[in-house]
């Protein structure tokens, strides 16, 4: 196992009710507060009323950027910073998903910051300074409730960026999984397929000795098949929603993959996707992740998958170690389709026509991933997923 610094200052107020926690949370930081939210699902669940009644009864003025769309762009988080400054905000709270917690936290750093937003999205060591940020979270997906990571689109320029910061870590974070109920299936089944990469990104690995992370990672991978399914099928079902939301949580905040780091693989290629063609996140993934798999399955990592296969879908550890890898990958396929995620990227309405360009992009970085991928190898994955 290599070395590692750990610390997730965020506050987490987990389950049923955990909105009685927001008051005298947001005191703690400040009075003049920026509501940030999507497209209006807060407001058909319930949840944009309950705040408003929240800072009502603490006396808080607020004002309100609404409208954050999924991969979020940089001109709304230009917007935020405007509102920011005009209205001399001193605390941020984010009620939504990834993209809406992503937006704040930009924001919230952009406030603070005399140029433009998108110099910190393209430049993490530019945030020196942020707004503190608090979260209600209503889609188990990113992990963006308890990580330091944003990723923002520039539609004008095809690039969706992440950034990185101990600032952005939300300094709490509600998560009641009855939010959740209204998450429809296909992002339900989206959320499932980005917490399982979350975790694939650095369970495979060749580090040595990093026995508790690969478990942990397998028992999280578990949770994903066992409940991904039950939420599927019954959105309101509160067991399958808290297993998943806090599965998101934990996918991604470091305790899987410190000690044992390696450059994600699949998400770069994913977020070239969404930069040219708007695709939903976890979409991306779903198409990408199988046929990355069979990529890099060499004489090299066929023990990490066949490790997969056993530890996670439990198949018959007497067989061949190549029998076993290729029974988990098309097992992980099917487990997408499954969920009616998409298969080829055709279904989402991609063709070949960006695929150079795509794959020149997700490669910087990508020497020292578990299986090193150069654009050519990034292409040809694009071209088995079409
Ligand atoms: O906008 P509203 O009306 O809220 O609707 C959203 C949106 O249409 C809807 N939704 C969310 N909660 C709901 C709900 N609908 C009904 N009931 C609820 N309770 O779901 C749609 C998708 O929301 P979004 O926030 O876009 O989804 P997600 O949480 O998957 O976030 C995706 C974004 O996060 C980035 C992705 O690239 C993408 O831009 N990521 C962020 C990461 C991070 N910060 O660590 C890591 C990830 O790998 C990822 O890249
Ligand atoms: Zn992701």
């Amino acid at each position: 196992m290599n070395n590692f610094f750990y610390q997730i200052p965020t506050e987490i107020y987990f389950g049923k009710g955990q909105i009685k926690q927001l008051g005298a949370a947001i005191k703690k930081y400040g009075h003049n507060v920026l509501l940030i939210y999507g497209g209006g699902s807060i407001k058909r669940n319930g949840l944009y009323q309950s705040i408003q009644n929240i800072l009502e009864q603490n006396a808080m003025e607020a004002v309100e950027l609404s409208g954050v769309e999924p991969n979020p762009r940089i001109e709304t988080v230009r917007k935020g910073v405007a509102l920011c400054r005009q209205h001399n905000v001193d605390v941020i709270l984010a009620a939504g998903g990834g993209s809406t917690i992503d937006c704040a936290k930009v924001i919230s750093a952009g406030a603070r910051y005399k140029g433009d937003a998108w110099d910190l999205v393209v430049n993490s060591n530019l945030i020196t300074d942020a707004i503190p940020i608090l979260t209600v979270l209503t889609l188990a997906a990113t992990g963006s409730e308890m990580d330091r990571f944003a990723v923002i689109s520039n539609m004008d320029t095809n690039d969706k960026v992440g950034a990185f910061s101990p600032l952005f870590y939300p300094r709490v974070s509600i998560l009641d999984p009855e939010y959740t109920f209204t998450v429809p299936k296909n992002q339900t089944a989206a959320g499932v397929a980005d917490i399982m990469s979350h975790i694939f990104e650095h369970y495979f690995h060749q580090v040595k000795g990093a026995y508790i992370q690969d478990r942990l990672s397998e028992g999280l991978l578990k949770t994903c098949i066992h409940y991904g399914p039950v939420a599927y099928d019954q959105p309101d079902n509160y067991e399958a929603r808290a297993n998943l939301m806090w599965a998101s949580s934990l996918a991604i905040d470091g305790i899987t993959w410190r000690g044992n780091e390696v450059p994600p693989s699949v998400h770069p290629m994913e977020h070239q996707l969404s930069a040219y063609y708007d695709i939903t996140h976890g979409a991306g993934l779903a198409i990408l992740t199988p046929h990355w798999m069979q990529y890099v399955l060499n004489d090299q990592a066929v023990g990490k998958f066949a490790e997969y296969g056993i530890n996670v879908w439990e198949i018959d550890a007497k067989l061949n170690p190549y029998e076993i890898a290729n029974q988990a990958i098309q097992k992980t396929a099917d487990f997408f389709v499954s969920l009616n995620l998409p298969a080829t990227l055709r279904e989402v309405g991609i063709g070949d026509e960006y695929f150079q360009v795509m794959a020149e992009k997700a490669s910087k970085g990508l020497e020292n991933a578990f299986y090193p991928l150069t654009a050519k190898d990034i292409s040809a994955i694009y071209n088995a997923s079409l």
